[in-house]
């Protein structure tokens, strides 16, 4: 926020203005302090801690594309993508990725993570064999607020072959 902005500038300056407790990542620090700023800063307490949230993110070859504009778009978010491929347009085998996204979420290394193939079908096959996994397809902004809310869904899935580049980061 522009307020947020000047008075962190000004705590890095030195002058009057202080910040008690600033919720924000490391991204939204190295876009907005100004060079090294944090010796100085009072509120790097607060900030530089808070890391920003790990998202584990794979797909095969259909949904590559997608994939790489969502990890472009949750580092504009403040998430920190963990990108586990396919890292190319060519064939690959959805289970290997679905395996490595879902088993970070079955054992407590990310809350969340997101898949990419070209139905989403085969993605959920796999994912949702892993225990505490809720992978949700979703096709639609509001299948996956409902995925979330009566779902309780920690895994996002897309069919990339059904939905637009801009449906997908809508949807995400
Ligand atoms: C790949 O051609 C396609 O079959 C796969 O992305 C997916 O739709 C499987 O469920």
């Amino acid at each position: 926020a522009p307020d947020l902005l000047r008075r962190l500038r000004e705590s890095a300056a030195g002058g009057s203005s202080s910040i008690d407790k600033c919720w924000t990542t490391p991204r939204a620090v190295a876009l907005y302090c100004p060079p090294n700023p944090l010796p100085r800063c009072p509120a790097i307490q607060y900030i530089y801690p808070q890391m920003a949230e790990v998202i584990p993110i794979g797909s095969d070859h259909a949904g590559y594309q997608l994939k790489e504009r969502l990890i472009a778009e949750l580092r504009a978010l403040g998430y920190e993508p963990l990108d586990l491929g396919t890292h190319s347009p060519e064939s690959a085998d959805y289970p290997d990725y679905a395996h490595q996204v879902a088993a970070r979420v079955e054992q407590h290394e990310s809350d969340r993570g997101i898949l990419l193939c070209g139905s989403g079908l085969g993605m959920s096959y796999a994912a949702n064999r892993h225990p505490g996994v809720r992978a949700a397809v979703a096709w639609s902004p509001e299948v996956a607020k409902l995925a979330r809310e009566h779902n309780d869904a920690n895994v996002l899935i897309l069919p990339a072959r059904f939905v637009s580049e801009d449906e997908g980061v809508e949807i995400l």
